[in-house]
């Protein structure tokens, strides 16, 4: 007591007064949800329900459905939001009568040069971006650039061999990510990165780099949001700005090569063809891509293919080599699609039954994305639940993929779960790897087929096993994509056609 009058009375007042503040401001905004009924976990000081239950942000929302069923409020830092798992809930704001009013995605607002990516990009900005690029994705364009996908693919049974003759322990990641980089850059730009054959490319450590996102910026924004002006003013960035840059300057390089009626057939082209003549008129601004917009998409496109397809494959390598029986029949269907390691086919492939069930549930246990998220537009009355102006809606992807009364034992690898009989069953709006509505996944189809043909070419050549090495469970890592906190490890044997048939027989 003795140092009370260290400072005088009136700097004690400020002090305590300031404390008071700096307490009531942290939980100021906590008791939003409570307000409504909704329930929660309880949220803690300036935290919020930040992993209140388990520190990898997908299981903990899991675990908040287990506990609060399948609408609950949360709170990330001092923003409240609505975590939504009810189907006709999510019909409605995703697809159907209120997407209207939810168009857009959470804006953290610290984008730095990436400002006007489509999946960032708002309202009119963002379906003109959206329709100018979807006809790069449609099944005629894929196929066309089917040949380029194959060329890959035989890349990657290659630089397998090695490691598979030496019978040694495969980082799966270190090749599967290559492989769809590869693709990506190949369709997007007419450029072989070829970085298969270059594992320290830069490319690859940018584009995993790139939403390594800064905890004290994330941090500091949530808390204190009025200084995101500032932030933005001084050229801070959520995002990675070396590897946002460094994905510029190679794009601008190849358009810098490029005039404006390059007989090339790639989605930069298709872009470059819908910029307007004259960027400056308002009117021709609605209709095309300015230049800024087209380097943008292209950047998107390579970083935003690059961690979610390799997690992808890299979980469905994990599956296969874990339940070698399911590998066996796929690989029975993969030998009667192509006898004698026939050369894959576009029709065949995405004909193939099992593969399709096999992909669809490796991406249920696995969804890469765990997450998608909505902003409400206006406050908004559904199912009896009001949805505020600003509140983020939050679809817990990875809590719904495995929510038990809609897919019984959901932690077991049963691809037929998608056979044809079955996935009538499923519930709709409920398996969502890739969002849906107008706003899900623009890559999807493309994707898709980078996952079958890597596959289908991996299990034509080569069967995965687990070995001493493999983690069994896998721990999960805390941030980023959904994803091992470890690389997963397994061992892939040479198949011989002939001897797996004097086995089966
Ligand atoms: C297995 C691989 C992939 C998965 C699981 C995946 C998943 C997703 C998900 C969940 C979303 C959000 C959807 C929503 O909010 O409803 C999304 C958006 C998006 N994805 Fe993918 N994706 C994959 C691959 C790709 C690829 C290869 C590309 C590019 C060619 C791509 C481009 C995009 C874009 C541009 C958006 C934003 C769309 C918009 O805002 O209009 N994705 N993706």
């Amino acid at each position: 007591m003795a140092s009370l009058p260290l400072f005088s009375l009136e700097t004690w007042i400020l002090l305590i007064t300031f404390i008071c503040l700096f307490v009531a401001y942290g939980s100021w905004t906590h008791g939003v949800h409570e307000k409504m009924g909704i329930p929660g976990p309880k949220p803690r000081m300036y935290l919020g329900s930040i992993n209140r239950f388990n520190k990898v942000y997908y299981i903990d929302d899991k675990e908040c459905a287990q506990m609060y069923g399948r609408v609950w409020g949360t709170y990330e830092l001092r923003r409240p939001m609505l975590a939504v798992m009810e189907p006709d809930m999510l019909r409605s704001i995703l697809v159907k009568e209120c997407f209207n009013y939810f168009t857009n995605r959470r804006d953290l607002r610290l984008n730095g040069d990436l400002y006007d990516i489509v999946s960032i990009a708002e309202d009119d900005q963002w379906r003109r971006i959206r329709n100018i690029f979807t006809p790069n994705f449609t099944s005629g364009r894929i196929k066309e650039m089917f040949g380029i996908m194959k060329h890959h693919s035989r890349k990657l049974i290659d630089k397998l061999r090695p490691k598979v003759d030496n019978n040694e322990v495969v980082e799966v990641k270190s090749f599967f990510g290559p492989y769809g980089m590869d693709v990506m850059a190949s369709c997007s730009m007419g450029v072989d990165m070829d970085s298969i054959n270059n594992p320290s490319h830069p490319l690859l450590a940018h584009a995993s780099n790139l939403f390594n996102i800064s905890i004290p910026l994330f941090l500091l924004q949530g808390c204190f949001p009025f200084i995101i002006p500032l932030l933005k003013l001084l050229g801070v960035s959520l995002i990675q700005k070396s590897s946002s840059a460094f994905f510029r300057t190679v794009v601008e390089k190849v358009r810098a090569e490029r005039n404006e009626s390059s007989p090339q057939r790639d989605i930069l082209q298709h872009l470059v063809n819908s910029k307007t003549v004259d960027d400056s008129r308002e009117e021709k601004q609605k209709e095309g891509l300015n230049e800024h917009e087209i380097i943008s998409q292209i950047s998107i496109l390579l970083m935003a293919g690059y961690e979610t397809t390799a997690s992808a494959l890299m979980f469905l390598a994990y599956n296969m080599a874990r339940n070698p029986e399911i590998m066996k029949r796929l690989q029975k269907e993969i030998d009667s699609t192509f006898p004698n390691k026939g050369s894959v086919q576009y029709e065949a492939l995405m004909q193939m039954e099992y593969l399709d069930a096999v992909v669809n549930e490796s991406l249920r246990l696995y969804p890469p994305i765990a997450r998608i998220d909505r902003v409400a537009k206006e406050t908004i009355k559904i199912k009896d639940i009001t949805i505020l102006k600003d509140m983020v809606v939050l679809v817990p992807v990875y809590a719904l993929h495995h929510d038990p009364e809609l897919w019984p034992e959901p932690e077991e690898f049963k691809p037929e779960r998608f056979s044809k009989e079955n996935k009538q069953s499923i519930t709709p709006y409920t398996y969502l790897p890739f969002g849906v509505g107008p706003r899900n996944c623009l890559g999807m189809r493309f994707a898709l087929v980078i996952l079958k043909l890597g596959l289908v070419e991996v299990l034509q050549n080569y069967s995965f096993s687990i070995c001493e090495e493999t983690e069994i469970p896998l721990q999960m890592s805390p941030s980023g994509l959904l994803g091992p906190l470890r690389p997963i490890k397994l061992k892939l044997v040479t198949r011989s056609i002939a001897s797996e048939n004097v086995e089966c027989n």
